[in-house]
Parts: C-alpha cells; structure tokens; sequence
C-alpha cells in the first residue's frame, strides 16, 4: 500500500507552496489526503504522515523533502516528531478548532469520525426554547467584537412576531491580523452549517446568509460547494443557506451595514433601533452572529452547556481562538480558554519577535482596537478586564509590533483608516476622522497645543459617533498617545 501523506489546502499553505509539495508527494508514489490547516503557519507547508504514535509532521517542507518523507527515512531534517506532544499545540484547548488539521473539509465522513454533527443531532431531539436555554446558560458571547449574550440575542428573535425569519454569519472578517474564520470556511465548514442550522431551528428560521469578505475568494467557493454536500446529505432539513461575497469594505462588517449590502445597497449603517433582531434582514427578525459564534454553538449542544461556560474566567466563558500575527516568530492560530495572558500568548507560543527586537507594543482587537503595552500584558484576556485597562479583545487577533514601530505614525493610520472606511452617515466620524489627521500631523510638525484639540476630538468621536468605527479609532489614537508620548514629540 501506498505511504499516506497529509498536506494542507488552506490559503495559508498554498500561500507558501502546499500544491508544489503535494504534487511532489504524488509523484514520488504517496497517496495524498488535503487536509485543512493546524494554524502553524511557520511550519507551512505542513506535511504529516501517520505513525505507531500518531500522526508525525515536517515542515516547512519543500518539494525536495518530500521524497525522504514518502521512503520513510528516518531522522528527516524537518521532522517535528509525534504532532500531539508539540508544545505549541498540547498547551491549546482547540474546542471550535478541534478537527484543524485533521480532516479533508468536504468530507462529512471525516466530519462525523472526529466528533461532527453531534451537536445538530441533540439539538433535533430539544424544544427550540431548550436550546435557546442551553446557549444562554453556555454564556456564549459574541465573538465579532461587542460580545453580546448569544442566547439573548436568539431570544429576541424566536419571540419576535413573523413567519419569515433569517440566521445572518458575520464572516467579513475584517480586523488586522485575523484569519480564524477564512480556516473555518475552508477547513472545516460543515461546523458553521451545523451551528447554523442550530440557530435557525432554535429561532425558527428558514434560511440563512454567509457573508463572506471579497478578500477570501477560495473560502466563498469552498463554503459554497459544502453548502451543496451538506444539503445532499440532508443536513440542512427545512432550513437553506447560501454565501454571498462582501463589498470590500471594512464598515460592511458592520451588521447593519452588512445588511445594506446583502440587500444590494451600499454598506451604510443604519440607525437603530429597529434592532435587527426585531427588523433586520429584508425587514425580517434575523440573527447575526460572527462567524466563530456560531461555530462554538454545536460544542455547547453536543458537551452540555457546563461543559463549555467551564473553560473561561468570569463572565467571559468557552474558548477563544486568538491569531497571532505581526512580528512574531511563531505566528498562528491559539484556541484557549478566556484569561490566557498577552505575555503567555507572545512568548510561550509566539516565541518573541521574528525581528529578535523588543516587543514594544501589541494592538489587540482590530483596527480599533488599543496598543496595549509591556506594564498590561499580565492582565488576563477577558472582557471585563480588558475593559478596565481600556482595551478590547475584538475578534481575537494580535498584531505584533517591535521597539522600531513609530505609535504616532501608527496612532495617524488608525485616523486615516477610518477617514478611509467611513460610511459617511454621521459627522463625528466622517468628518472628525479627516480633521485628526490633520491635527495628528501639526502635532508632529512640533505644536505641541494639538495634543489637546486631538483628545477634544476623540472625546467628540467616542461619544457621538453613530457606531463603533467612530466610536473606537480613538481606542488606537489614544493608547498609542498615553502609552507611548515620546513618540508624538519629535
Ligand atoms: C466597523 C465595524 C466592523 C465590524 N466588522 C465585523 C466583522 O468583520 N465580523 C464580525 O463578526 N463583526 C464585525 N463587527 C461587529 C458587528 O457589527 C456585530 O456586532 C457582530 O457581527 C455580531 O455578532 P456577534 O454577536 O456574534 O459578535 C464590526 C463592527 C464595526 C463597527
Ligand atoms: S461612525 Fe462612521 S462608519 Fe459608523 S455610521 Fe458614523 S460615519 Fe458611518
């Protein structure tokens, strides 16, 4: 028989050469399975073989190594041993990303044999309000950012009048540095149509939208094609979905404003209430959820709620997969339980800067989201106290910046992302966005009486704004100023 070898199909891994070693493994007579990624993105292309303990990995492979792999030659230069006793994932708790790396994603028969569709098949057997219950006692909280109650939000909808009903996932995906919803597209999509069609028979909806940001074209087709293997299979029972490709823009993340444009608009956001629990979709009750929300959902259907509000801190409960990026040397995919550590998170798995340079700051949460520095990096990462020190955790991801990194040119990009990706509905922003570049860079030019028209101005924006793009660009603007002033004097 021939040697079986695994070789991820993840962006990640294509990026860096995957098909290459994959042809290679083919023609060097191996039988190859495309699997999705572990998340180890300096390890890509990742190639594992199976063993007497377990699979084992090398990488990062060329097309050279692939031969010894496939000949079974011992002591291979890239391998990394047994992948179970690697540190980096044996310190993890992966519930959402537990087949990561393991199973071909259009594969239901893999799917099941790892532990999918348990959760789709417990919810059958409840009362929609029981599950509604379960996800409410999960304490499941948004992961798109605002980390709003779940099971508060389902609430709202199943009550509100209406025989139409919509289940929306937010997979815009648009913060710095995070990829965690592009590997569930394309690793292990039936997930999301499990927890997807759990929400809907919870809420009693009949169809659902993936809205899938134009950056990610091989997560839209892939989703795609899972759609069609998971309604074949009979998953999808009196409920149906379909992806539909974003508008390129960062506000479309923004659930209303992704609304707008699921309906054919422009990204603008609307104004509530109504709220779109109540009105959303096409008028219609809809939940929207992030992506990674409703992809915890069929852990918490298939353990038991107790079972996932375990793992977590306070009222921050379950799991989150946060994505390292920006200078690090060992950037990927970690899944632990809320109240991990910044600096576990830098330096037991990111491994310090790819640059060997001090870590001088951290921007956790998106693009607007703070620079957190060294005095916070022992604060737990949890919501509330993420909150205390003005910082937010967002979608999870962590852009790592070194002691080169300029925070005032850093704290003007943030304003002039925003001036950028404005919808342009309310002044604060739209206007305040353009008026703190200009006031940034007098600050600059050396006068030094703009620091307090700066503040002013992000006072104005925090308050007034119509929703968080206004409201939170003071978040960068303002940690990068307090934290790091010797920056801003020139
Ligand atoms: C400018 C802006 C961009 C946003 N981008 C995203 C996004 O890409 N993905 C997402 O899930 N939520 C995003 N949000 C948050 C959504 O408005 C919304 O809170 C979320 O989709 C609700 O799902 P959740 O409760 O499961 O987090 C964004 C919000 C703002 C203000
Ligand atoms: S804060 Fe910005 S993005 Fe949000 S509604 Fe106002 S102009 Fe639009």
């Amino acid at each position: 028989m021939n040697r079986r070898l695994y070789v991820p199909e993840d962006s990640g891994a294509l990026a860096v050469g995957a098909d290459a070693v994959a042809r290679a493994a083919e023609a060097a007579g191996a039988e190859v399975w495309r699997t999705s990624s572990r998340g180890l993105f300096w390890l890509e292309p990742l190639v594992e073989v199976d063993s007497a303990e377990g699979r084992v990995g090398y990488g990062p492979c060329t097309p050279a190594d692939v031969a010894a792999i496939v000949a079974g030659t011992p002591d291979h230069p890239k391998a990394l041993g047994p992948m179970d006793t690697l540190p980096y994932l044996q310190r993890q708790q992966r519930l959402t990303f537990a087949r990561a790396g393991l199973t071909r994603p259009l594969s239901i028969a893999d799917y099941e044999a790892h532990g999918g569709g348990a959760g789709l098949r417990a919810a059958r057997a409840m009362a929609p309000e029981a599950i509604i219950q379960a996800i409410v006692d999960s304490g499941l909280r948004g992961r798109g950012g605002a980390a709003f109650p779940a099971g508060i939000k389902w609430r709202t909808v199943a009550q509100a009048a209406g025989e139409l009903k919509y289940v929306v996932c937010n997979g815009d995906e648009g913060d710095s540095g995070t990829y965690a919803d592009r590997m569930l597209l394309e690793g292990d999509p039936f997930l999301l149509i499990e927890g997807m069609a759990i929400a809907a028979r919870a809420v009693g909806a009949s169809r659902g939208y993936v809205y899938v940001r134009s950056e990610y074209p091989r997560s839209v087709e892939i989703f795609g094609r899972a759609i069609e293997v998971a309604r074949a299979a009979g998953w999808l029972d009196g409920f149906d979905m379909e992806v539909r490709m974003g508008a390129g823009s960062y506000v479309c993340g923004e659930e209303t404003a992704m609304l707008e444009s699921l309906e054919g608009r422009r990204g603008v956001v609307r104004a509530k209430p109504p709220l779109p629990a109540i009105a959303g979709l096409f008028g219609r009750p809809t939940v929207i959820n992030n992506l990674l929300t409703l992809a915890a959902v069929p852990t918490i259907l298939a353990e038991g709620p107790a079972y996932y509000r375990d793992f977590g801190v306070g009222r921050s409960t379950g799991t989150m997969p946060f994505q390292l990026a920006g200078n690090l040397r060992f950037p990927g995919l970690v899944e632990r339980a809320f109240g991990v550590t910044l600096r576990e998170l830098l330096f037991d798995f990111g491994g310090g800067t790819a640059s060997g340079r001090p870590v001088k700051a951290v921007q956790v949460g998106g693009p607007l989201g703070s620079y957190v520095p060294e005095e916070h990096w022992d604060v737990p990462l949890d919501y509330e106290a993420y909150a205390v020190v003005g910082a937010v955790l967002g979608h999870g991801g962590l852009v790592v910046h070194d002691d080169t990194a300029d925070m005032a040119r850093l704290a003007r990009y943030a304003m002039a992302f925003c001036a950028q990706e404005s919808c342009g509905k309310c002044t604060p922003c739209r206007i305040g966005s353009t008026r703190g570049v200009e006031v940034i860079d007098k600050l600059l030019a050396g006068d030094e009486r703009q620091e307090s028209l700066l503040r002013d101005l992000c006072d104005t924006m925090k308050h007034a704004s119509l929703c968080a793009m206004g409201s939170m660009t003071p978040l960068p603007v303002l940690s990068a100023l307090n934290h790091y002033p010797e920056d801003f004097r020139r």
